[in-house]
């Protein structure tokens, strides 16, 4: 029986133990950095999620607009590490809507000078 040398995978593969693939509105993206979050991830892969009070650094409080849906279920993008095979859909035309929804409320609560709670949906 011949071993197995695992280095070799990665000159099959391309990847390394620390990289892994995720697939954001069906574009393969392979994640080389896990503790990065969705957003700065598709950001790097082109894929734009608004997210302004992480831009922010919270200074407003919590936009609740970075929403996406994470294999079948909605998360805040700027909270959600990427995990192996994960899918991730951004653009759909409900979600797109609850995120202007939510980016308009946000607005508001700056205007008014009232800060958004973060943990709220
Ligand atoms: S960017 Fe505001 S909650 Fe995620």
């Amino acid at each position: 029986m011949t071993d197995v040398n695992y280095s070799d995978l990665r000159l099959i593969t391309g990847d390394t133990p620390n990289e892994f693939t995720i697939t954001i509105d069906g574009k393969e993206v392979l994640v080389s950095d896990s503790s990065n979050n969705i957003v700065d991830i598709a950001k790097s892969a082109g894929i734009t999620i608004p997210a302004p009070c992480y831009l922010n650094k919270r200074k407003h409080g919590c936009c609740s607009a970075c929403v996406v849906e994470i294999n079948g279920k909605q998360h805040y993008a700027c909270g959600t590490k990427p995990l192996a095979g994960m899918e991730v859909v951004v653009k759909r035309d409900d979600l797109v809507a609850l995120r202007k929804e939510r980016l308009l409320k946000y607005k508001d609560s700056i205007d008014r000078g009232v800060p958004l709670k973060c943990g709220s949906k």
